[in-house]
């Protein structure tokens, strides 16, 4: 079967429970073709996707097109990280970050900073002083200070959502051992979102961390979030990345995330979206960008092409979340995908490195897969009103 056969024939299944109870907006057909995303859910959420400078600088012009169709709202993949944006400490790189924000501007896209204070693509330098000595608590809160002053204070006004704090916990919920902890002290992720409102008061800010569908974790972004808000701190939104899984974890559990978060009266933004369909190389089921594990060709089933079945197990596994994310649109800023096409997602190389991967909307050739018209279906169903 092609792909647009099977499309075309998931189309039609997928169709048989929705619209047969279907009111006489839920038009199938008939959608202009300089419609995407963004429009399909625009009275839902913003729908929105990473990039890379082969986007924000239009270096391939089909790409960047279909960003422009499809999303109204974009997050930098790497563009704004410390190793980047900040590499030496008394150099900061802004070049790749201008264009990207160029970019949003010249498109009217709702635009968002990632990531100020993380454990990850941070250079070493940053936790030390000149003698390759552990920084003072005062000398990294210092120098945490000035790096969130410079880089949110460059885009005031302009960049309209920051993810302050990424990826602050264990599994277990409790608040993980990276050097910001052990040097700072737990009160390092206050102090980051009280500068990131000094230097910007309008914008938005996000607590942002993977596997916020298990329950202790969520647990415990819930009581780390509850103390910044008690501490009269503006947290806007909490970010569930969800690099998920085909089964894992459950759309049920997913929802209940949802539901935990907006009852702390905060919103929820779905930051990463992709769904993983390869053999798991590792125990471990979370985005923890560290890992790695050696190349095998039991780890890369479908490198010549995915099969039809799979292609529509994704289909439904999106639309299942999709079912959820409208169901709690109310609570729901924005979904962001972790890339534009297959062929563009970190997942081909994380966490080992030549996978072929298949975990986004469109294919290798830029092309609607069959999971973009499940997951475009889902917003012509009929609500349930509570
Ligand atoms: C990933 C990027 O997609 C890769 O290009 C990079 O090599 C590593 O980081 N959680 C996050 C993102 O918050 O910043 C990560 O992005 C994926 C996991």
């Amino acid at each position: 079967m092609t792909h647009r056969h099977l499309r075309a024939a998931l189309a039609a299944s997928l169709c048989l429970a929705a619209c047969s109870r279907a009111t006489s907006t839920a038009s199938v057909s008939g959608t202009p073709k300089d419609q995407g995303l963004k429009d399909t859910f625009r009275s839902a959420f913003l729908v929105g996707v990473a990039i890379a400078p082969k986007q924000f600088e239009e270096l391939d012009v089909a790409n960047a097109a279909l960003v422009k169709r499809e999303f109204n709202t974009i997050s930098p993949e790497n563009v704004l990280k410390w190793v980047i944006v900040h590499p030496q400490p008394d150099r900061y790189d802004f070049a790749p970050a201008d264009k990207y924000v160029a970019f949003g501007e010249r498109n009217g896209m709702f635009i968002i900073g990632h990531t100020l204070v993380w454990h990850s693509q941070v250079p070493a330098w940053v936790f030390q002083d000149a003698q390759g000595q552990p920084l003072t608590r005062d000398a990294l809160l210092a120098r945490m200070k000035d790096h969130i002053q410079t880089v949110v204070g460059r885009y005031k006004g302009r960049i309209k959502g920051w993810d302050v704090v990424n990826e602050a916990l264990n599994e277990d919920g409790t608040l993980r051992e990276t050097q910001w902890m052990k040097i700072i002290g737990p009160d390092y992720i206050a102090k980051a979102f009280q500068f990131a409102h000094e230097a910007d008061p309008a914008a938005e800010l996000y607590y942002n961390d993977y596997n916020l569908d298990y329950a202790a974790k969520r647990d415990g972004a819930v009581r780390l979030v509850k103390s910044l808000l008690d501490q009269g701190i503006p947290v806007k939104a909490i970010g569930s990345q969800e690099h998920l899984k085909l089964t894992t974890p459950s759309a049920a559990a997913v929802d209940s995330s949802i539901k935990a978060f907006a009852a702390l009266g905060v919103h929820v933004n779905m930051t990463e979206l992709d769904i993983d369909l390869l053999p798991p190389a590792t125990r471990n089921t979370g985005a923890d960008v560290s890992l790695r594990a050696g190349p095998s060709p039991s780890l890369n089933p479908w490198a010549a092409g995915l099969p039809d079945s799979m292609q529509t197990k994704l289909a439904r596994r999106y639309q299942d979340l999709f079912r959820v994310y409208m169901a709690n649109k109310d609570a729901i800023d924005r979904v962001t995908f972790w890339g534009v096409s297959d062929g563009d997602s970190w997942l081909n190389g994380w966490p080992v490195p030549g996978r072929t991967s298949y975990p986004l909307l469109f294919d290798r050739q830029l092309g609607k897969k069959a999971a973009y018209e499940a997951v475009s279906e889902v917003a012509k169903e009929p609500r349930v009103v509570p």
